[in-house]
């Protein structure tokens, strides 16, 4: 079934609700990970149940690793420490999800077996070659089996060395892939980034007691030997969820919401930041740190936009939720300008060419740019038969979109929501109710 957003006059709609959004995908990925290399029990409360986490659970469980989802709602991993993961005895499957792939990747090089991890035909698609050369370097033997730089990879472990590393690209993926094999390496690990992305594996291989250290913005070190101690993980509510919601309200004025036990981590919270200079009313309310992560609850108001330009140093922190960007943006008066976004064309579709083509088909003012896009605002949209390409953010994101629309709106292919927010269209639904 296609997702129909056809509510009477839902744009003119007033929202005032509190919201609750699932926990971080990121995070999610990460504990389910190192929980199972670290030594002893891992509880993860707040885990995000979604398709793509579960594709992480299912290949560490085909690596020998016990992980129970209780009745408390907590993930429950018998952690077998660095040495415990056993000859998976058939590949790998990463599904959808970048993150499993890559991050696996790096876990699998340091193993005395080989492995291979696959995906499905979207991420058979994105480049590898950014995991390979490093990981290469590190003495890693890996490579893909049909063409040398796309999954499935073939994965022989090795012992590995440590290597002083400049990312080409700014990618966490990239980034904790090489982390992850540090751990087994006999030297230590430095990598400098470009500009700064998430650093989710930093602190949970921090929490969980490994010797890693950010000397200077930019820099790493990570230092092997270490064991890492099973932990208690409690997962903040996912930003890059809550961001749908935050472009739902902030160019509704009057509406108001209150979105709780959200991550605020600052490598992503950008979507805020850039959301504050439009013009949006956001407040943080009850800062915490729990598990060596900041969270907060959100509330932020309606009020009218005015459009922006962004570039370089800010795309890595709002990298997944330029789409929804797009969409604000044709709400916004003025022009939004965004520049240095070429990764978007990499991740689960061409994130560039897909929300283009779709915003188009409801009258917005975008035009594709090499790098990112160009919009001009107020536009009033218009509902139309939209097509989510198979990519969960697109999805969303054009459900925002339908939101501020006049008519009805069908998203086609809205089973993809489930990759990293199942209960999505219900709370959307909920706050017009
Ligand atoms: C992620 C990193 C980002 C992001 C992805 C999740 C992660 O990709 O787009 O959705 O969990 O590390 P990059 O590798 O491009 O930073």
């Amino acid at each position: 079934m296609d997702a129909i957003i056809d509510i009477d006059n839902i744009k003119e709609r007033i929202i005032q609700k509190t919201v609750i959004v699932p926990g971080d995908k990121s995070i999610t990925h990460r504990g389910i990970i190192l929980g199972s290399i670290a030594e002893g029990t891992t509880e993860i409360k707040n885990f995000l149940d979604s398709s793509d986490c579960n594709n992480t659970i299912m290949c560490m469980q085909s690596l020998g690793i016990e992980i129970e989802k209780t009745e408390s709602n907590l993930l429950k991993i018998n952690g077998k420490g660095l040495k415990g993961l056993k000859a998976p005895e058939h590949k790998l499957y990463a599904g959808n999800s970048g993150t499993t792939l890559r991050l696996l990747a790096g876990v699998m090089c340091g193993q005395n077996f080989n492995s291979i991890i696959d995906g499905d035909e979207s991420l058979r698609k994105r480049p590898m070659k950014r995991i390979i050369e490093p990981l290469s370097l590190m003495g890693a033997q890996i490579e893909g089996i049909f063409i040398s730089e796309f999954a499935p990879l073939e994965i022989g472990g090795r012992q590995l060395k440590g290597i002083s590393y400049t990312l080409p690209v700014a990618s966490a993926q990239v980034k904790s892939a090489i982390l992850l094999a540090g751990l087994y390496a006999d030297s230590d690990t430095f990598i400098r980034e470009p500009e700064t992305t998430r650093d989710h594996t930093e602190r949970m291989l921090s929490f969980m007691k490994a010797d890693i250290k950010t000397p200077y913005k930019y820099n790493i070190v990570l230092k092997p030997g270490k064991v890492l101690h099973g932990t208690h993980i409690d997962v903040p509510g996912d930003i890059s969820s809550a961001a749908y919601f935050l472009a739902l309200v902030c160019a509704r004025v009057s509406s108001e919401i209150c979105i709780k036990n959200v991550g605020i981590n600052p490598t992503r919270t950008g979507f805020i930041d850039v959301l504050k200079e439009m013009g949006a009313k956001i407040e943080l309310l009850n800062e915490q740190n729990i598990s060596n992560e900041p969270r907060a609850d959100i509330r932020i108001s309606g009020s009218f936009l005015k459009g922006l330009s962004i570039d370089k140093s800010i795309i890595p922190n709002i990298i997944d939720e330029l789409p929804l960007l797009a969409v604000i943006a044709t709400q916004a008066k003025g022009k939004t300008v965004v520049k240095d976004a070429q990764e978007l064309r990499v991740k689960e579709t061409d994130r560039i060419k897909t929300i283009v083509k779709e915003l188009s088909l409801m009258g917005a003012n975008i035009i594709e740019r090499d790098d990112g896009f160009e919009i001009i605002g107020p536009t009033s949209l218009k509902g139309s038969i939209l097509d989510s390409h198979y990519d969960h953010r697109i999805a969303m994101s054009l459900a925002v979109a339908a939101s501020y629309a006049m008519g009805k709106t069908v998203i086609k292919q809205k089973e993809c929501i489930n990759i990293s927010y199942p209960e999505f269209l219900n709370t959307f639904f909920n706050l017009f109710e």
